[in-house]
């Protein structure tokens, strides 16, 4: 009966109104976008009595991850669904969702994930090679749940996915700020949401070891601070990310990043001492003494138990930023390069590299590292992570090396969604062949944790890595920015239901700086900043630590203001367009931004954190006022008064300055709009 009315409506819609039933691809809010998607005609309607069956051959992931798509569905739209838990038993043959699985998939490096998802009217069908390729199914048909007046529905589609590029990873560092399970777990559901499969976890650095080892019981008693993960949690973690068809690549990175080690350790070191946990920020000189045999044996036994703990075939030694100043410093080191003919540091760190393959080697597992590493005498199947950008890429994959990319991809520097999504591990016009394209496996996010902390770690991953995510899943050709920010908008609120809190810590963190008080103007103003790029933050007369406060102004904005952007698109269209239509609600921004500070400045008064921005959120208002007087010359077609934009100018410079390592983000539109009524 329940398909018999579906029928009718649908013939309705698709008769009489035509019009109605439309739904078009670029309206979809999948992220990654699918390789292939055909929107056809009509909706799949849900009601309480959805199901969902498994065929083929099922597995703990399908089961565990079909139950939290129905929960999340439940949730979504208040369904009191029949079905309960998906289990191996969950066979019929008259269940509106149909999930079909060939076989298991394996988790490693260039598995099968792709999948069809087909809904029709009456079904929906979900079948893939294996149950990872179903998995990302199933994230899809959640991201196409929609809604009108006469409910919940899919639209009918028929998508043929597979990922692009086989390596999608986000890397969380843990050692400069730790980050305990749950945030690591609420990412790992955030990862999955749009389809990245790599887990990368760097586990040790200057600040600290976060790993227990049974073997080498100093690293966690006197390396860490008390803040590492027990094993059990880290093969809790693991089988976490397995469930979602995430790998985890630990990463312990060496000869050089490694202060925290010495603390436990003092044999492994180079330098002279003191030794001790890093508390500040920086590229530093200690690094592990290669030249001594008792730093193998350490590694041996630290990377044997490593393997064992984790299941990947690949583990990461960074290899990063050696200073070489403690291996030139030592006349231990320097004799020992004399004896064995190594001229120079870097040839020196080739030979430690070379002692740890042999050591990871032997304990079954693949290498992975920072450029630093890549030498010739590697094996092929090593994997060269490049920070430094794509001529190291490019020299990797001409010479037959597989490679991953992070330049361009590095989220703690506060740069734009779109500049993100608009780098390619593969660039348009690459001269590499076909054949050497296929060395470059993806790349990953880097959440470098110097400025995070559990609170606000969320709001620097989410919503950028999405777009991130996109360009590693989906085709090259899908690339345009309006459509990216459209839907990376819809995607970021939906990975609220994951306990992600990239958006409801915002709120909370203003009620702190608000002292208690009312927060509408504090909000209003720093909706519209955010913090410095790139590593400015560190020059700004503040020398941050680990143990620092991230509670302040700079730490509750956003890394992209989506408000400035809106005002920034509004005022191209009103300069360049022409578009006087927009002048409504610009100067209506404009004017709530110019009275802003009257209000501000009260919850200033109470709550003194707040100094910091006084003269910002006056700025604000300053050259909003300057915004509107500008608007009004450019919409009479007649030049400014000189005298107008010198003053206007002049406002503008002092508005740009940053304070509190925070900036106004609508100061370049308004910029703008003052040279456009220059003569
Ligand atoms: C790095 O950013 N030093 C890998």
């Amino acid at each position: 009966m329940k398909y018999f009315k579906q029928f009718v409506f649908v013939l309705l819609l698709t008769t009489a109104f035509p019009l109605l039933a439309e739904v078009s691809v670029s309206s979809l809010n999948l992220m990654p976008f699918p390789k292939n998607i055909v929107v056809k005609t009509g909706e799949f309607r849900l009601n309480a009595d959805f199901s969902l069956a498994l065929e083929g051959v099922g597995g703990q992931r399908i089961y565990v991850n079909a139950t939290r798509m129905l929960r999340r569905l439940s949730n979504r739209t208040g369904l009191f669904f029949q079905q309960d838990f998906i289990t191996a038993e969950t066979r019929s043959d008259t269940a509106d969702m149909i999930v079909k699985t060939t076989r298991i998939g394996r988790l490693g490096l260039g598995e099968d994930e792709s999948y069809k998802l087909i809904v029709t009217p009456e079904k929906v069908t979900l079948s893939a090679e294996t149950d990872l390729g179903a998995i990302r199914g199933l994230e899809s048909l959640l991201q196409l749940l929609s809604a009108d007046e006469n409910g919940y529905f899919f639209p009918a589609v028929e998508i043929d996915d597979a990922p692009r590029f086989p390596w999608r990873g986000l890397m969380i560092d843990v050692s400069r700020h730790f980050m305990p399970v749950d945030v690591i777990k609420r990412n790992l559901d955030g990862m999955a949401a749009v389809k990245m499969n790599v887990f990368h976890w760097h586990l040790s650095d200057n600040q600290g070891i976060r790993v227990e080892s049974k073997s080498l019981p100093n690293l966690q008693s006197m390396c860490s601070d008390g803040m590492f993960y027990t094993q059990e949690q880290i093969r809790d973690i693991i089988a976490y990310a397995d469930e979602r068809g995430i790998r985890v690549i630990p990463e312990f990175d060496v000869p050089a990043h490694c202060a925290a080690w010495m603390v436990g350790y003092p044999f492994l070191a180079s330098g002279p001492g003191p030794y001790k946990i890093a508390r500040y920020w920086g590229v530093f000189d200690q690094t592990m003494n290669p030249a001594k045999e008792s730093t193998y044996e350490f590694l041996d036994v630290f990377f044997k138990e490593m393997a064992a703990l984790f299941p990947d075939e690949y583990l990461h030694i960074g290899g990063d930023e050696n200073t070489g100043k403690e291996w030139s410093a030592n006349p231990e080191i320097q004799a020992f390069m004399k004896a064995n003919g190594i001229d120079d540091n870097h040839a020196l760190q080739k030979h430690f590299n070379l002692r740890v393959l042999e050591i990871l080697t032997r304990y079954n597992k693949k290498m992975i590292g920072w450029d630093e590493i890549f030498q010739p005498a590697l094996p092929k199947n090593i994997v060269i992570h490049s920070w430094r950008g794509y001529k190291a890429l490019d020299e990797t994959a001409r010479k037959g090396y597989m490679s991953i990319l992070s330049n361009g991809y590095y989220i703690d520097l506060i740069q734009p969604a779109e500049y993100h999504y608009l780098i390619d591990p593969i660039p348009e016009g690459s001269t590499l062949s076909e054949e050497q394209k296929k060395f470059i496996l993806g790349g990953e996010a880097t959440s470098w944790a110097e400025l995070v902390v559990p609170e606000t770690i969320d709001s620097r991953i989410w919503p950028r890595t999405a777009c991130i995510a996109e360009r590693f899943w989906s085709p090259q050709s899908v690339n345009d920015v309006e459509s990216m920010y459209r839907r990376m908008e819809i995607v970021s609120g939906q990975m609220e239901e994951l306990d992600l809190q990239h958006i409801k810590n915002y709120d909370y963190m203003l009620r702190r700086l608000a002292n208690g008080n009312d927060i509408s103007a504090l909000k209003r103003f720093v909706d519209v900043v955010e913090p410095v790029k790139i590593y400015n933050r560190h020059f700004q007369g503040i020398k941050y630590a680990s143990f620092s406060p991230y509670t302040r102004v700079v730490d509750a904005a956003r890394p992209e203001s989506m408000t400035a952007r809106r005002f920034r698109k509004m005022t191209d269209d009103f300069i360049d367009n022409k578009n006087v239509g927009v002048v409504p609600e610009l100067t209506a921004m404009l004017q709530s931004w110019k009275s802003n500070h009257d209000e501000l400045k009260k919850t200033i008064n109470l709550s003194p954190v707040l100094k910091e921005i006084e003269t910002m959120s006056q700025d604000l208002s300053i050259i909003s006022t300057v915004g509107i007087e500008a608007i009004e010359y450019v919409k009479k077609g007649k030049p400014a008064p000189d005298k107008w934009l010198a003053e206007s100018k002049s406002a503008l410079a002092q508005a740009k300055e940053p304070r509190g390592q925070a900036e106004l983000a609508i100061a370049p539109t308004i910029e703008k709009l003052i040279r456009s009524c220059e003569k």
